[in-house]
């Protein structure tokens, strides 16, 4: 298991070297904590998909991200 957590623009060119070194999307987790506002579930600004990273997160696997953003467009795109 690895953990990314920094700017987007390093997450964005860090997974490709995990996936290299065959670490799967369930076994990477990061953070997306810079999307939240307010913290207390009040302002919906964190949401992705269904989840609110304030109150679900904000921690998750690339895994449950992937799930999470298939039906929106987060600016940062941690598919591949
Ligand atoms: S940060 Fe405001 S609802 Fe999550």
């Amino acid at each position: 298991m690895t953990v990314i957590c920094g700017p987007p623009i390093m997450i964005r060119f860090t997974l490709p070297v995990f996936f290299d070194l065959g670490f799967s999307k369930e076994n990477i987790i990061t953070s997306l904590e810079m999307r939240m506002k307010c913290g207390i579930g009040k302002c919906g600004r964190c949401n992705v998909g269904s989840k609110y990273v304030c109150k679900d997160g904000p921690v998750f696997s690339l895994a449950e991200l992937d799930k999470l953003t298939k039906s929106i467009n987060l600016p940062l795109s941690l598919r591949r």
